[in-house]
């Protein structure tokens, strides 16, 4: 956020190449879990979904359209333990991950064609899943 208000998209694209893994990263020491983000349609390839991530995701995007309230969800499908939280879309992210050419200016795309050449976030309108928070805490020794 200081980024973008420092500097704008302009600004704020390259801070996130080298800062939003790390910062991610940071809280994993702290809190002695890992925290990351996962999506179904991956700006940054590290942040793709597994298969039972994305059927969750679908389940949330069905939730949101029938007006539900969005439910963290604990996971069954690993040794580990995974809590999942929806991220949702509102305006001020369509400026990075909406349409290109209406709320993605072109400079903004073309910053993101340099860092992530394989984006598949754009198109996104309000108030739509993109993607989940995902908490593994770590197993006590
Ligand atoms: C300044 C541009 C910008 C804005 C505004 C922005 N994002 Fe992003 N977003 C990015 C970039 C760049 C990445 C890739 C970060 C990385 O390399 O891990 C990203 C990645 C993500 C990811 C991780 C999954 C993926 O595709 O790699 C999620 C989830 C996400 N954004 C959600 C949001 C939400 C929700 C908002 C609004 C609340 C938002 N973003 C606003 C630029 C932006």
């Amino acid at each position: 956020m200081a980024a973008l208000q420092r500097g704008g998209t302009q600004e704020a694209i390259p801070f996130c190449n080298i800062k939003a893994l790390p910062i991610t990263d940071s809280m994993a020491v702290v809190s002695n879990a890992s925290i990351k983000r996962v999506t179904n349609k991956a700006r940054n390839p590290m942040n793709i979904a597994n298969e039972f991530e994305e059927s969750l995701i679908e389940e949330y995007q069905k939730a949101l359209v029938k007006g539900e309230t969005l439910q963290p969800q604990i996971s069954s499908d690993s040794s580990a333990q995974a809590y999942y939280f929806p991220i949702l879309t509102n305006a001020m992210c369509l400026q990075c991950h909406g349409k290109p050419g209406v709320e993605v200016h072109d400079v903004t795309l073309e910053n993101l064609k340099t860092y992530y050449p394989r984006d598949n976030a754009l198109g996104y309108d309000s108030n739509e899943v993109r993607g989940l928070w995902k908490v593994i805490l770590a197993p006590k020794p």
